[in-house]
């Protein structure tokens, strides 16, 4: 007798809260109708492969034990191991770490990164532990997830809240239970450890790299084109300086610390500097201080949301005067937002694909610990510019062919890359 299954929601989610599970749902449905005979796969893009729970216990410095609440989603690895980062956040929820997961499948396929897509998590709020405790944690967290994953199974990486040191910790963790030194079980390591050169700066150096194919495309010189960038840490003042240095005219700059304005352009090499002695852009006297929410309306060919999630909403898409918008941040428009954005005209280049030069240098941290072979900062560079152009290059063909958004394409090429891969492996057994 046969069954035909009729809702995708497990039962452990709330449907009356989905969260940002609920988003990545919307926009699986948002790509179905382009996927052909291979949309009778897309459930497996509904359910993650594997969802692990893990009671974190530690004994604090002052004696008591905490435990936290940790996580590690494989949301599909039919196209190779998981791969996706670890975040350390009071606010994390499975939801959230599935709807990461699932966006690391995306970014990955997207990309043509033999990764499947993963994510990990811990709900702590890390500034309120030492950072004895905090190895402690991290340890703790990396032998109860130990289980699945591995340099052939599943590689975390660094995200919000958790950094080369983290990789280190977990990295030895992992070694000492297998018994051998495994430094491909994690990337985004000390370069001591078999970290790569360039992984710092590569998510900036990627979201340079496709917004000059996007400006290509629009008919955009970089060359004085004007520039706004919010988040003025890794992804956004890396990006930052590479335009600088290609001779565009960073004109506003947005962090947690204020807004700088100066028509003429911004001083960004001295911003920088501004930045690491402070702490943030706020005070810079190479600008005039700018009101928050105008900084969103200001005229520009490029606007690079670099910091936060939800910060282009219908509260002020529409007011939104740039040309093009890269995503440097993860998910930093809202789905309203952004049919608002298409109906005026902006060019928007997708999370998936503009931040991905992140994970494509992970992959080269991999592939050199895998053959202990080390490649130079150059060649580095060079692969991840290539791979970048190649994967805007694809995603911009299905948007011209179909007539859809990059974020609708990237998508549809992403999602037919990983159904592609489930239907020739079939279904084991
Ligand atoms: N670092 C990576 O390799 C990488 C890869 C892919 C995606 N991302 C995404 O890029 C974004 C930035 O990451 P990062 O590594 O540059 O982080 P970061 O910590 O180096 O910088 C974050 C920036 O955001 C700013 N910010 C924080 N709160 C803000 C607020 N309320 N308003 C305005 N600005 C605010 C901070 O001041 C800082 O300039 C995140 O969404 C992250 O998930 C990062």
């Amino acid at each position: 007798m046969s069954q035909t299954p009729t809702h995708a929601l497990p039962s452990y989610l709330n449907p009356e809260d989905l969260g940002p599970w609920g988003n990545y749902l919307q926009q699986v449905d948002r790509v179905t109708p382009y996927l052909g005979s291979l949309s009778r796969w897309v459930e497996t893009l509904k359910r993650p492969k594997r969802s692990l729970i893990v009671d974190v216990p530690i004994e604090l410095d002052n004696g008591t034990i905490a435990h936290f609440e940790g996580y590690r989603v494989q949301h599909n690895v039919s196209r190779g191991p998981g791969k996706g980062g670890v975040r350390f956040h009071q606010d994390v929820t499975l939801s959230e770490v599935m709807a990461l997961a699932a966006w690391m499948s995306v970014k990955n396929a997207a990309v043509n990164l033999p990764y499947g897509g993963a994510k990990g998590g811990i709900r702590v709020d890390p500034r309120k532990l030492s950072a004895s405790e905090l190895e402690r944690m991290t340890r703790r967290y990396t032998s109860e997830i130990g289980v699945i994953i591995g340099p052939s199974k599943d590689i975390p990486a660094p995200d919000v809240n958790t950094n080369a040191q983290t990789m280190a910790w977990m990295m030895d963790t992992y070694s000492m239970n297998e018994g051998a030194t495994a430094t491909g079980v994690v990337t985004g390591k000390p370069i001591a450890l078999g970290g790569s050169l360039g992984r710092v700066e590569a998510t900036g150096r990627g979201v340079f790299v496709v917004a000059c194919e996007a400006a290509r495309d629009r008919n955009i010189d970089v060359a004085g084109a004007r520039v706004v960038v919010q988040g003025f840490g890794n992804v956004g003042g890396t990006a930052a300086r590479l335009f600088h240095e290609a001779g565009a005219k960073v004109i506003a700059a947005q962090d947690h610390t204020g807004t700088v304005h100066n028509p003429a352009g911004l001083d960004v090499h001295k911003l920088l500097s501004h930045v690491s002695q402070t702490g943030g852009v706020g005070g810079f006297s190479g600008g005039q201080a700018l009101d928050k929410a105008e900084f969103w309306t200001l005229e520009t060919e490029f606007l690079i949301p670099a910091a936060l999630e939800s910060q282009i909403t219908v509260d002020n898409a529409a007011k939104v005067r740039a040309k093009i918008v890269v995503e440097g941040a993860n998910g930093p428009t809202t789905p309203e937002a952004d049919d608002i954005l298409a109906e005026n005209g902006v060019y928007v280049v997708p999370d998936v694909l503009a931040n991905a030069g992140g994970v494509t240098v992970s992959y080269f941290e991999w592939v050199q610990d895998f053959s202990s072979f080390f490649w130079s900062e150059e060649e580095i560079n060079q692969r991840l510019e290539r791979l970048m152009r190649e994967a805007y290059a694809s995603v911009a063909q299905v948007s011209r062919e179909h007539k859809v958004t990059l974020r609708t394409a990237a998508f549809i090429v992403a999602c037919t890359r990983i159904l592609q891969a489930r239907q020739v492996r079939g279904l084991y057994p």
